[in-house]
């Protein structure tokens, strides 16, 4: 069906993982296949949305009629994103951000030397966080990615970062979707309500998650 669901709505979708460099050649990275954010990317600009996607690397193409900012570390994609939150309408956080990094980046590579090297890490900033604060802000979608208890943690992360919706799916061993997945299953909570999107691809939670977040949207900015 050729939904305008989304029609002259601006989305701004972070995605992918990030990569924090430990020295020129190596950094500390995650298992973030970005499939999820393209997803909802592609998903919101076939309804019709004006879409900007923030991108870690990966190893996807940018979506077609899609504005596609490549980033690589937390910082950068924490620039990026609040550069751009201005004109956003709904800002949907599915990027797997680094929590720490390193304190400083060796200028060459680290030898070998003892058997132990340590290495110093500082917090980055909470990204779906500081939107969620801005006194005019988007409507905010936030994502988790938990191993168990994930109606609890989905709940307790709404409140904690101050997000408008999150969107929980369960990753690691056993799990039948999420990280390096083409499916996933989503537990999506609210203010007031909650809903289950089973199993499905990507594709087709990111279309029924973009239906969820319209609805809500638009609950919230009309009358
Ligand atoms: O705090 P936690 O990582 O469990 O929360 C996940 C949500 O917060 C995701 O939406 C993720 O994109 C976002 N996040 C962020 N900046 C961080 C860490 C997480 O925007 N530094």
């Amino acid at each position: 069906a050729a939904e305008r669901l989304l029609s002259g709505i601006r989305v701004l979708i972070s995605a992918g993982p990030t990569r924090e460099p430990i020295d020129p050649v190596r950094f500390i990275g995650n298992r973030s296949s970005g499939k999820m954010g393209y997803a909802l990317a592609a998903a919101a600009r076939n309804a019709g949305a004006e879409v900007t996607l923030v991108s870690g690397p990966v190893a996807l193409d940018a979506p077609a009629g899609v504005e596609t900012v490549r980033v690589e570390t937390a910082a950068e994609m924490h620039a990026a994103v609040m550069a751009r939150t201005g004109g956003a309408d709904i800002y949907i956080g599915t990027a797997a951000v680094a929590d720490y990094t390193p304190g400083r980046v060796a200028d060459t590579k680290i030898k070998k030397h003892g058997e132990q090297l340590e290495l110093t890490l500082i917090r980055t900033p909470d990204i779906l966080r500081s939107v969620a604060a801005l006194a005019d802000r988007p409507f905010v979608v936030g994502f988790a990615a938990e191993t168990g208890e994930v109606e609890t943690y989905a709940r307790a992360k709404l409140e904690a970062k101050g997000a408008d919706m999150v969107a929980a799916n369960e990753v690691g061993s056993g799990a039948p979707g999420g990280f390096e997945r083409d499916e996933n299953a989503l537990f999506v909570c609210w203010r007031g309500g909650e809903c289950h999107l089973p199993l499905a691809s990507k594709t087709e939670i990111a279309r029924r998650l973009i239906r969820l977040i319209a609805d809500r949207y638009y609950a919230e900015n009309t009358d």
